[in-house]
């Protein structure tokens, strides 16, 4: 990542992406912020209101989107587009509901493909000018493993590190880099609301630290805490008879 770069982040009003924002202007970067609330990236912005400007939008709609694609601009080429906006919705088996399943996929996925609408011509704008553009692309690493409850939400992230790494074989040719984030757990509004064991989980801050350090570091892979990561793909690589069985132990023992 360049010096002073000049970034879009969506999902920066809390959790990770508010972490992320302060670190990146800490490090001189300009933001244009998004997320639905609006107080919250107002008061973000505050605080760093030379390098911050506010661009509120529900990321699933392309109306909103449409009405901020000329904020991507505000700083100038736009060299650097994190889509971090996400939600993780909980099935309950006893009472299946595909409306769950529909949850997660409309914002981490269409949200995200809806989010590339806009981004991503104003890449393409800042490669023709002979400049670095990179696509970094907030996923999980929840869907190594089959967890139970996480039917929506790991298909979710499945199908957006898919369309991640496939966006990365297209978009090599025009040397725009696609960068795939892959946290484990991050305490946030988004995890508070578990009621589960979560192993090795990271403060928002730390999170955010090791994204940065990654993108200048110009990983295309960020993967974190290793510990963590490590052991679900260890597990994952299992023979499925065993890894079926494990899961659905766990499942069993979240349920009672
Ligand atoms: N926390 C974890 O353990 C963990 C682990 C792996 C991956 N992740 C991923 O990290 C990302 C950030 O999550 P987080 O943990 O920081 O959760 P969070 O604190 O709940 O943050 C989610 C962010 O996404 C925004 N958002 C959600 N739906 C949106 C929509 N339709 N339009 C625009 N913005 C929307 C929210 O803003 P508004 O509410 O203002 O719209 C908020 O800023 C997500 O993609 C999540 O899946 C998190």
């Amino acid at each position: 990542m360049e010096t002073a770069s000049n970034i879009w982040l969506t999902g920066a009003s809390s959790g990770i992406g508010e972490a992320l924002a302060k670190q990146l202007a800490t490090h001189g970067h300009r933001l244009i912020v998004t997320g639905r609330r609006k107080e919250a990236l107002d008061a973000l912005v505050n605080q760093h209101p030379e390098q911050m400007l506010a661009a509120p939008a529900d990321t699933t709609s392309k109306s909103d989107l449409e009405a901020l694609k000329d904020s991507l601009g505000h700083f100038g080429d736009l060299d650097v587009a994190i889509l971090n906006a996400g939600t993780c919705e909980y099935l309950e088996i006893a009472e299946y509901d595909s409306r769950v399943i529909e949850a997660n996929m409309i914002t981490n996925v269409v949200g995200t493909a809806r989010s590339l609408d806009i981004a991503l011509p104003a890449l393409r704008a800042t490669r023709a000018k002979g400049k670095p553009a990179t696509l970094v692309i907030v996923s999980s690493s929840a869907w190594w493993f089959p967890f139970g409850r996480a039917e929506g939400y790991g298909a979710s992230k499945a199908a957006l590190t898919y369309f991640a790494h496939a966006l990365r074989a297209d978009l090599a040719a025009e040397g725009i880099d696609v960068v795939v984030v892959s946290p484990g757990f991050v305490k946030t509004p988004l995890t508070d609301r578990n009621d589960f064991p979560m192993p090795f989980i990271i403060s928002s801050e730390d999170a955010a630290h090791r994204i940065v350090k990654g993108l200048e570091k110009g990983k295309t892979e960020i993967a974190f805490p290793r510990r963590f990561t490590w052991l679900l793909k260890a597990l994952g690589a299992l023979p499925q008879g065993l890894v079926d069985r494990m899961a659905a132990s766990m499942a069993r023992n979240n349920h009672s």
